[in-house]
């Protein structure tokens, strides 16, 4: 069995687990597919842990900090693409040589949508959970170069206090007050310098719609019902460009599905996972 350990999102250390520690913890020869999970914006690979919990017996997990976040704080992340080869480095480092189940969220969407484009042919499935195919907006380009200018002021914190409310739903800012302070400790444990690449990053991403177009494998799409930061008019916009599509609406559930709503997410994809070739 896998059995990767990490910290709860309850609890209030905050530990981070990088492939080395997980290469330790993982089966050598395993039948399970491998399900990469990339994280969201300022949060980092704890955010998975109910995942590690609810899919660890059906799927290997590799669940990896993108540069500047978690373990790998110290590293920058110069773009998405960025992003995307060392997701794809770090597979090869961990010997997994395979096809893959990549999923993202949000920010981890958008990685994952560069991946399929740079490494085509290592991805069996794709998950796009509270995410975007198309980039930054003018306006949303300027309010980044705002919040980069607010990090290297006052840190990340003022950014974290203005962020929280919008990342979660009503019901879970309403009546689940351990998400919320999972999340709160999760983004104000970013460093400075990682929030402010990452908000970079994001900025410069190309619009990959097309490369969607193009995917040919299953794609799962998910998207929370309270969700106020990804317009439903986006998700339309990606269940459209797919060719093959499975599409889930959580209820009560804003931006960060997988902590709001674990076990319907887990779910999904545990649904979704076994009707793949
Ligand atoms: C995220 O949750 O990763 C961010 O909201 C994405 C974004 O700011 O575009």
């Amino acid at each position: 069995m896998t059995v990767l350990s990490g910290p709860s999102c309850a609890d209030t250390s905050i530990a981070y687990l990088d492939a080395a520690d997980i290469l330790k913890t993982m089966e050598k020869k395993s039948d399970k597919p491998v399900l990469v999970l990339l994280h969201a914006f300022q949060l980092h690979s704890a955010m998975w842990d109910p995942q590690r919990r609810l899919l660890e017996k059906k799927f290997r997990l590799f669940t990896p900090d993108l540069p500047g976040f978690g373990k790998k704080r110290t590293r920058r992340a110069a773009s998405i693409g960025t992003m995307a080869d060392f997701t794809a480095k770090e597979l090869r480092r961990m010997k997994i040589e395979e096809p893959v189940v990549l999923g993202g969220l949000s920010m981890g969407g958008y990685v994952a949508l560069e991946f399929i484009k740079r490494h085509p042919g290592r991805v069996r499935a794709l998950i796009l959970c509270a995410t975007r195919s198309t980039p930054d907006s003018p306006e949303a380009r300027k309010k980044r170069a705002e919040q980069i200018k607010l990090v290297r002021r006052e840190g990340v914190r003022p950014l974290m206090k203005a962020m929280v409310p919008k990342l979660l739903g009503t019901t879970s800012l309403r009546s689940r007050p351990s998400v919320v302070r999972a999340v709160k400790r999760l983004a104000a444990s970013a460093p400075a310098s990682g929030v402010a690449g990452a908000l970079r990053a994001m900025a410069a991403r190309r619009d990959n719609t097309p490369t969607l177009r193009k995917f040919k494998n299953p794609v799962l799409i998910l998207a929370g019902k309270e969700d106020t930061v990804i317009p439903i008019e986006e998700i339309q916009k990606m269940r459209r460009a797919a060719r093959t599509c499975t599409y889930r609406l959580l209820p009560r559930t804003g931006h960060l599905l997988s902590l709001e709503s674990p076990e319907l997410f887990s779910e999904h994809i545990s649904k979704f996972i076994p009707n793949i070739n």
